[in-house]
């Protein structure tokens, strides 16, 4: 039996480019979805899959992370003394008790392997979450828990894939399998944006990974491969010439809040189901269409 997973790492320190300028003074993790940044999501997501330990790999305009996940007394003083019980158990709620956070510096964004590996002292010799925050996914149960959970069946290293049209590989990483329609499935190949005429499937690699610790080894020997940046994709590509890794075929919904229409995507499903605007918000959105 596998051990199980206990440690999550969130990389966010990159650049966020594509939300400029949003993104120019406040990481692009906490955009919020109708009223929790993309951050509390991503912890709530791992938190649910087993993890207790988790890693933010942070860099330069990422104190708003830590702030996010820190205490306030003062605002818990304030929402107690008016009474506000309600928001008050929203915010004690950000960290579950008996999880903790743990803060590294990528010193410069040299790439998402680079950002895994800053994380390694930390993690040590224990399989791994790493979840990208900008990929948000809908699911029941939530990706990671269901990526845990095939991983206690095989113990092997496991990403995302999702069908992606074959126009779009340069934009993710690829896997190659013999796809036999199953959910989990070993990869016979990995490649960071081919192009669509060189791509091995049109499978593509989303912001979830299970890794066991052999990936620290890959990563430091890594060199700099597509857009000049160390890639997890091409030290997973290494891993595999010597062990299994398992390409997943999640149930649920993703939505690339990283691109400003997956991030209005987003907005809108999160807020149709929302608790507490869901109803007002779909009558808005039929007036809307209507009109
Ligand atoms: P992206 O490819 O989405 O890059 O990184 P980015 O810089 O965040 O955004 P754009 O493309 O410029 O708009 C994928 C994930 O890897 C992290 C990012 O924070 C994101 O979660 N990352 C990337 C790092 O932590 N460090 C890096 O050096 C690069």
């Amino acid at each position: 039996m596998p051990k199980p997973v206990r440690a999550a790492v969130f990389p966010v320190a990159g650049r966020g480019t594509r939300f400029l300028p949003a993104t120019k003074a406040s990481p692009k993790e906490m955009l919020p979805v109708v009223d929790k940044p993309l951050i509390q999501y991503a912890v709530e997501e791992a938190v649910a899959a087993g993890a207790t330990k988790l890693v933010f790999v942070t860099g330069s305009s990422k104190r708003a992370i830590e702030d996010h996940f820190d205490t306030d007394p003062e605002l818990e003083r304030a929402l107690t003394a008016s009474g506000r019980k309600d928001l008050l158990e929203s915010i004690q709620r950000i960290v579950p008790p008996g999880v903790t956070c743990i803060y590294i510096r990528q010193g410069e964004p040299l790439g998402l392997g680079h950002a895994v590996l800053c994380a390694r002292p930390v993690v040590g010799d224990e399989p791994f979450f790493v979840h990208l925050a900008d990929d948000l996914i809908a699911g029941n149960p939530p990706c990671l828990a269901q990526m845990a959970e095939d991983y206690a069946t095989h113990g092997n290293s496991i990403v995302a894939v999702e069908e992606v049209p074959r126009e779009s590989t340069s934009s993710y990483g690829i896997v190659g399998l013999d796809d036999n329609g199953s959910r989990s499935q070993c990869i016979s190949s990995i490649v960071e944006k081919p192009k669509p005429e060189d791509a091995p499937s049109t499978k593509a690699v989303v912001g979830r990974y299970l890794l066991v610790p052999a990936i620290f080894d890959k990563l430091a020997t890594t060199g700099r491969g597509a857009g000049g940046e160390i890639q997890l994709t091409d030290a997973i590509a290494d891993l595999l010439a010597e062990q299994a890794v398992h390409a997943y075929a999640f149930e649920g919904r993703r939505f690339d809040c990283g691109s400003k229409l997956g991030y209005l995507q987003a907005t809108v499903a999160y807020g149709l189901e929302h608790e507490g605007v869901g109803d007002a918000f779909r009558a808005y959105l039929r007036e809307l269409v209507q009109v």
